[in-house]
């Protein structure tokens, strides 16, 4: 009976959880900072870096009581080290480093990424690599070949912002605030997703990767045009980002023959329009769609937890010297793009 203890602190949600390796989450606390963020319209990073600094302590404590586990019965830590923005990202890894030390404990520094990727092994116990993943959240946009634990093949990234950051950014334009992606699906569902003629970038390219800077533009250009209402401009923005995202991943599956599942992870996944368009392209293809459960979609601790306990079963070895890194693709061989679908 393996039980981990996982961090993570690489956004804008604190969270803890404890992990078992036969799937059970004993217990588990995420705070998210939302009203914290939401008068400056977008994460500050100073402020984030705060709030984990004020908020782990007391949530470890409280996830402990709560299970009725002693910190000595946990097997190993893990906190999440990177890709993130670096102060909130080094809190965490220093309360992992500092609870490992204290209780003599193994330290695991895990990829934000790589527990988005193997998170619907949680869930999902029939999971089999390879499977292809849609990682779209606030903070990145990629299609990952998942082929087993610790091996990743990245088959596209955005080449400016994520698709989470551009809903972000159209709730803004339009007085919605934030988050912005609940608000902009909120108000698409009062209009019409053909109203506003807007482009698709990069869809039926060759090219792998996602683009959403030009759609930014260009819904920019509808709100200040003052011909179109907010509902009708919410509905189209999410009808092009769907677009997007299917035409995208329809490359990288026919890229990718040997996938036994789609699976799709991050807070746009909590989307109905895209979960829909994305579950119709896995039925296209004769494969099982999978999406987690939102609260292990988007940021959060178990994840971190379970990425650790994979790399136990593998027989993998803790990196003995971890550094706290803002940026680590989870494919080292991939080719740099212009954005890393990274918050910068
Ligand atoms: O995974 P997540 O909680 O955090 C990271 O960014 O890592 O994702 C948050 C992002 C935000 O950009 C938010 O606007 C977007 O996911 N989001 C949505 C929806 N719910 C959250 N985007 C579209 N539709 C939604 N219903
Ligand atoms: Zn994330």
């Amino acid at each position: 009976m393996t039980l981990v203890l996982g961090i993570e602190s690489s956004c804008d949600e604190s969270a803890v959880a404890l992990v078992r390796h036969d799937r059970r989450i004993l217990a588990e606390r995420i705070a998210s900072q939302d009203d914290t963020h939401a008068p400056w319209g977008g994460i500050v990073p100073e402020l984030a870096a705060r709030a984990h600094a004020d908020r782990l302590a007391p949530m470890l404590d409280a996830m402990l009581t709560e299970a009725g586990v002693r910190l000595a019965e946990v097997d190993a830590i893990a906190a999440t080290a990177g890709p993130g923005l670096i102060g909130g990202v080094m809190v965490g890894l220093v309360t992992g480093q500092a609870l490992a030390f204290a209780t003599g404990k193994p330290l695991w520094a895990i990829n934000h990424l790589e527990g988005h990727a193997l998170s619907p092994r949680l869930v999902d116990p029939d999971l089999a690599f390879p499977y292809l993943l849609l990682l779209v959240s606030g903070g990145h946009c990629q299609l990952i070949a998942v082929e087993g634990v610790g091996r990743y093949r990245r088959l596209a990234t955005t080449i400016d912002d994520a698709a989470g950051e551009a809903f972000d950014k159209v709730a803004k334009m339009l007085g919605l605030g934030f988050p912005g992606g609940p608000a902009v699906e909120r108000a698409a569902t009062q209009g019409d997703p053909a109203a506003v003629p807007l482009p698709r970038p990069l869809v039926g390219s060759g090219e792998p990767h996602f683009s959403f800077a030009g759609l930014k533009t260009a819904v920019l250009r509808a709100v200040e045009g003052g011909h179109h209402g907010a509902a009708d401009i919410a509905a189209s923005f999410q009808a092009a980002v769907t677009d997007c995202l299917v035409d995208r991943t329809a490359l990288a599956l026919r890229a990718m023959p040997e996938a036994t599942a789609l699976v799709v992870a991050g807070g746009v996944a909590a989307n109905g329009m895209i979960r829909a368009a994305l579950e119709g392209l896995a039925a296209r293809h004769a494969l099982p769609f999978l999406a987690p459960p939102p609260r292990l979609c988007t940021d959060n601790a178990a994840m971190i937890a379970w990425a650790a306990q994979e790399r136990i079963a593998a027989g993998l070895a803790p990196d003995p010297d971890p550094q706290a890194r803002p940026r680590w693709p989870l494919d080292p061989a991939a080719e740099p793009v212009r954005g890393a679908g990274v918050k910068a």
